[in-house]
């Protein structure tokens, strides 16, 4: 596998690749790469002749008080993954490379109704900055298939709904989350977890997915389910920023013909900030 910092050498790759016929496949990433990110890169492997993984902590998306000088760094450990995963080339940009002129200049992707709602509600500016960089991400590489996890179920929807407005010439694969054995989703921000709050954290997962259980089992007071769930999770000593139960599709607030569900949760355990959700089908 091959690192490369800039956007020339990213392409002059990407049109050989093209030229003889290869499809490509990028999996976008901020790095410190668990199992989570390499069932991306595994199933990037199996369906594209390319594999190009992207590392680039995204200034963009966090907010002021947010944790992007603390956000994990390991390049190297990184790389040593990534050719185990079987990725072909790593795209590690600087920031200058990805915004030349600066943030604050930079033209932005704004996509209405789901950037403002449930995370985006307490993060102001957060999925612009998503979709901002993923589109130039996917301007430098060009990728026949992009992969995302469904850990971020509204960053999947937000991107789904970019690539459809914006008429891109490129599928969008959603991956399941991956779970350490207790059910916690893997997630780059669980090592900020003291070992108490670590034992303590699955409570969010098994919440959601109690939740979920309801909702199949035909129970249908939405605010009574939600205001439970929340309560469970702050009683289990997490400071709750929501628990909503959402159309899967369109993230809209259910109503009486709705047969797919999601249910999403923000909370805070000690300096994380976790989400998770459940799909829930009746049918
Ligand atoms: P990051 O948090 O590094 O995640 C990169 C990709 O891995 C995302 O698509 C995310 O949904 C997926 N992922 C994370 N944890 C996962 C898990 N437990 N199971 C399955 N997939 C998982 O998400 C971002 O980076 C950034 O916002 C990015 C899209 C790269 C734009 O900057």
């Amino acid at each position: 596998m091959e690192t490369v910092t800039h956007t020339e050498a990213v392409r002059g790759h990407v049109e050989q690749a093209r030229s003889r016929g290869a499809t490509v496949a990028l999996v976008p990433t901020m790095g410190d790469l668990h199992e989570g990110h390499l069932a991306l890169m595994a199933e990037g492997r199996r369906c594209a002749d390319v594999l190009v993984a992207s590392i680039f902590v995204n200034p963009l998306q966090f907010g002021p008080r947010e944790d992007f000088q603390a956000y994990p760094r390991a390049l190297e450990r990184d790389a040593v993954k990534l050719d185990g995963a079987g990725a072909d080339l790593l795209f590690a940009p600087s920031t200058e490379t990805i915004y030349p002129r600066g943030l604050a200049a930079t033209t932005r992707v704004e996509v209405p109704e789901l950037t403002d709602i449930l995370c985006g509600a307490a993060r102001p500016g957060h999925f612009t900055g998503v979709a901002t960089v993923v589109n130039i991400l996917f301007n430098i590489v060009r990728p026949h298939v992009a992969l995302f996890g469904e850990k971020d179920y509204q960053q999947l929807r937000i991107i789904r709904r970019m690539a459809a407005d914006l008429q891109m010439d490129v599928e969008i694969r959603g991956m399941p989350t991956r779970r350490a054995p207790d059910g916690l989703a893997l997630s780059s921000r669980n090592r900020y977890l003291s070992p108490f709050e670590r034992a303590r954290a699955p409570e969010l997962y098994h919440t959601l997915r109690d939740t979920a259980l309801a909702l199949e089992r035909g129970q249908r007071d939405i605010p009574a389910l939600e205001g439970a769930a929340a309560a469970r999770l702050a009683a289990a000593g997490f400071g709750v920023d929501y628990v909503s139960i959402r159309e899967a599709e369109t993230l809209a607030t259910p109503h009486t013909a709705t047969r797919t569900f999601v249910v999403l949760g923000a909370a805070r355990l000690g300096a994380a900030r976790l989400i998770d959700n459940v799909t829930a089908d009746i049918p």
